[in-house]
């Protein structure tokens, strides 16, 4: 950690001395006079439903045969409410799976027992500001801070993660992560696998040292550009896994955990992925796909009957070669096993959900989006629009309306921007926070259509999402509405290298 956060330091540093602002003064950020929210509580005479404590802390757990591996992990207990709001990953450095329901008024303790300052934030949650983990509000060392929100959003497959600027990416990758699954009425009518049958698989990459501890950050200044690609696969954070199924039908929740690594998923025996849900729960109909392009942060969830091959057969989920990224070979993801033949599951539903879809007519700007332009400055630090992150500052493009709808454009340059010669091309997971919205709109540059198309057909764009990939060459358009609360917000890019490094903006909700 201290090696990786020395070379970040001196890669600010440079990067300062390069000139990083490009602002126009004409459209200068301002200054938020802002107080920092307090939270919220709970209106007179409403407690709690579920009130839980998570604490993150340094322990060593075991990884690899031989020695155990530091890490930094999310701990937690249930204080008040249902004993399965907390469900524990057995063998893992992940924080417990945090189970909700729809409506439910959720009170979280975090308390931090790590050496450095953090905050955690509900990704995908549509919560007030002052329980989003803006990394203004990081609490230091042996702090508490308390979170109150209700549960708004759709039944889903949601997560959590530390949240402090300049440290994101080391401090998930050191371990901190954990799933939050939100069940609703909705979800409940339809016949859907589930208990031991609906199974969470978290996807991420490590490099392990000849102690078997984690590196991060030894390529410098190269890591933060492109992003960190470990060498090794883990699922819920054991390496080499192996699922033993019933021959029944499953769901499975897959979340893309890695820093950086973009996935191109697929059954090994060429049979296609049946998807259900997407970051903000289940599609209106099951799509059927070939393979799944999996972004940094993004959730998808596939429907799979195991019943198929009967006892003893396998089907295994591996990754397939793609242009550039760290993609270029085949490798597992996960094995999984018939071991017991069980024929009792039920067919998938044809119809998953109603969605509520917004309409672009409707969206305040569609005949003028909101534009954001994704490019390198001085030749090395990702921006949004020209800019890095500022902690409590807004452009006059990032202030919206409450309760408008609006569409944002996000433009990849080719090349980072800086033309072909030096140039380097990239595709972004942009995420906002507290929200989740429809992905209306891609256009490609004719002359990246090649290394696209390679991923292109595996990307969901149905139903509801928090993080869109944006490939180089593309301008992509989104519909989001911003509702109920006002307040400080991020967007930003969910390779957390490059978010660390100041690819995050915040945009402000005004009445
Ligand atoms: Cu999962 Cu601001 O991010
Ligand atoms: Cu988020
Ligand atoms: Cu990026």
């Amino acid at each position: 950690m201290t090696k990786e956060s020395i070379t970040r330091r001196d890669f600010l540093g440079l990067a300062q001395i390069g000139g990083v602002s490009l602002l126009l003064s004409a459209c200068a950020p301002k200054k938020l006079q802002l107080p920092l929210p307090t939270p919220a509580g709970f209106p007179e005479g409403e407690s709690p439903d579920i009130e839980l404590s998570l604490t993150a802390i340094p322990d060593r757990v075991q990884i690899l045969p031989g020695n155990k591996t530091t890490v930094w992990r999310y701990q937690g207990k249930v204080m008040s409410g249902p004993s399965a709001a907390l469900q524990e990953i057995p063998n893992s450095y992940l924080g417990p799976i945090i189970h909700v329901y729809k409506g439910q008024r959720i009170r979280i303790h975090f308390h931090n027992q790590l050496p450095e300052p953090s905050i955690v934030h509900w990704h995908g949650l549509h919560v007030p500001p002052a329980a989003d983990g803006h990394p203004r509000l990081v609490i230091d060392p042996g702090e508490t801070y308390q979170y109150d929100f209700t549960v708004m959003d759709r039944a889903g497959t949601y997560w959590y993660h530390p949240h402090p600027h300049g440290r994101t990416g080391g401090q998930v990758y050191a371990g901190l992560a954990g799933l939050f699954i939100i069940h609703d009425q909705d979800e409940d009518l339809i016949d859907l696998p589930s208990g031991e049958y609906d199974i969470p698989l978290v996807i991420q990459d490590r490099i392990f040292d000849s102690e078997n501890q984690l590196v991060y950050g030894s390529r410098g200044m190269m890591d933060q550009m492109m992003g960190f690609l470990g060498d090794r696969i883990l699922i819920n954070g054991q390496p080499d896994f192996y699922l033993q199924v019933k021959s029944q039908p499953y769901r499975l929740r897959l979340l893309n955990g890695s820093n950086s690594r973009i996935y191109k998923l697929a059954w090994d025996d060429g049979s296609p992925l049946m998807v259900i849900g997407t970051d903000g729960g289940l599609l209106e109909k099951p799509v059927e796909k070939e393979f799944i392009t999996l972004a940094p942060a993004q959730r998808i969830e596939i429907w799979e009957d195991f019943g198929q091959g009967g006892s003893g057969s396998s089907k295994n989920l591996i990754n397939l070669p793609f242009d550039g990224y760290g993609g270029q070979v085949t490798y597992s993801v996960a094995k999984v096993t018939v071991v017991k033949s069980d024929s009792s599951g039920t067919p998938l539903p044809d119809t998953l959900s109603v969605h509520k879809m917004h309409d672009i007519k409707d969206a305040v700007n569609h005949l003028s989006p909101r534009s954001f332009q994704l490019a390198i400055a001085s030749g090395m630090v990702w921006t949004l629009n020209g800019r890095t992150f500022e902690m409590e500052e807004v452009a006059p493009n990032e202030i919206v309306k409450l309760n408008d709808l609006e569409v944002w454009e996000f433009e990849n340059l080719p090349g980072g921007g800086m033309g072909m010669m030096g140039g380097m091309s990239l595709p972004h997971p942009i995420h906002l926070h507290a929200l989740q919205f429809q992905v209306i709109e891609r256009i490609t540059a004719p002359s990246t259509q090649e290394g696209w198309q390679s991923l292109s057909d595996g990307l969901v764009d149905e139903g509801w999402h928090d993080t869109v990939l944006v490939f180089p060459g593309e301008k992509v358009k989104i519909l989001a509405k911003f509702e109920d609360f006002t307040g400080l917000y991020l967007y930003h890019c969910h390779n957390l290298e490059h978010e660390d490094m100041g690819m995050m903006r915040n945009y402000l909700v005004e009445a």
